[in-house]
């Protein structure tokens, strides 16, 4: 045999010259979740490691994650249910939960990168991302709403604005209401291949947001499409995005990967609340080997093209210095 591809394998050295790809801190995203009050941290039971912090605590958790290298922090709102609406108003008064979680952690850390979620469901009584008139989400008069959203974001110091919301259209209108207010310099990471996920779920129980009734399909991918991801990129483009995320991430690799084959825009993927239960439970029932799965599973997003993962495992990689 004149060509044995064993002889790259056959010493730590050697494997470790030709390795391919690395997965490093800078390219983790962390997402916390927020919630109003002092000295609160409570664990969401479906994630196992990862709580609901108030904002006294959450700037110690960034700390924390600071010292460790981790820079990227995409935050997330629990919000009462005495304060949801139709309309998600809560979501775009000054003051807000949200306002002031991200005006502290930029005030007490500026070189913190805070990244901010644009949709309505954390806020809406209905649960959904968009408006609901009459049984149905619609588009137009969601995008007023979102746009709102991300400017009191943006008024508060967000880096990066992120809409999940999957409405069309919503990246060149929340664009173009930045630029008109100023705020040129803030980046929007677009999700841009949102699917509806059955992995949602410990997301939905951290933020007690599920939808109240029907689901998100009219607005979310359908999983079983990888060609419509190519229209939505491809729009995302035209319409500003500096960032394309995929959403989930595990099952949609080959996404992650086409997108990074026919755009020049550096891609985000998400690693979504079901993708970490899952590695969590068998983690815990001692099914699975934790530090090899977690790695494995972040080095196949840098496989596929990522470059920014939103992870719940990036602050323990850090910590137990698994990469
Ligand atoms: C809401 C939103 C969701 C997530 C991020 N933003 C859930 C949903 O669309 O229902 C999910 C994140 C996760 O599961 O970790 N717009």
């Amino acid at each position: 045999m004149l060509i044995r591809p064993r002889r790259n394998r056959k010493s730590a050295v050697i494997r470790d010259m030709v390795q391919e790809n690395q997965v490093s801190a800078a390219n983790l995203i962390f997402p916390l979740f927020i919630v109003e009050g002092q000295n609160q941290k409570t664990e969401i039971s479906s994630m196992p490691g990862i709580y609901r912090y108030s904002i006294d605590n959450l700037l110690r958790e960034v700390e924390c994650c600071l010292e460790l290298g981790l820079r990227s922090f995409d935050l997330f709102p629990n919000i009462d249910e005495s304060l949801k609406d139709p309309y998600a108003s809560e979501s775009h008064r000054e003051g807000n939960l949200y306002v002031r979680a991200i005006q502290s952690v930029k005030s007490h850390f500026p070189e913190a990168c805070v990244v901010t979620d644009v949709a309505m469901d954390p806020y809406s009584s209905d649960g959904h991302d968009g408006l609901v008139v009459n049984g149905n989400i619609v588009n137009d008069a969601s995008l007023e709403i979102l746009g709102k959203m991300a400017l009191a974001h943006a008024h508060a110091g967000a880096d990066i604005i992120a809409p999940s919301d999957m409405m069309d259209g919503r990246v060149g209108y929340i664009r173009q209401l930045l630029d008109e207010n100023g705020f040129t310099n803030v980046s929007i990471m677009s999700y841009t291949a949102k699917y509806a996920s059955a992995f949602y779920g410990p997301f939905r129980d951290a933020l007690n947001s599920a939808p109240k009734h029907g689901d998100k399909k009219t607005y979310q991918m359908n999983p079983a499409n990888q060609r419509e991801a190519l229209i939505e990129a491809t729009l995302d483009t035209q319409e500003g995005a500096d960032f394309l995320m995929v959403k989930p991430g595990l099952p949609y690799l080959d996404v992650v990967k086409l997108l990074k084959d026919n755009f020049d825009l550096p891609i985000a993927v998400y690693n979504i609340s079901g993708e970490y239960a899952m590695l969590k439970a068998a983690a815990r029932n001692g099914w699975i080997d934790e530090q090899g799965a977690v790695k494995e599973v972040l080095t196949s997003f840098k496989r596929a093209g990522a470059s920014a993962i939103l992870t719940y495992h990036a602050k323990e990689v850090l910590q137990n210095k698994w990469l």
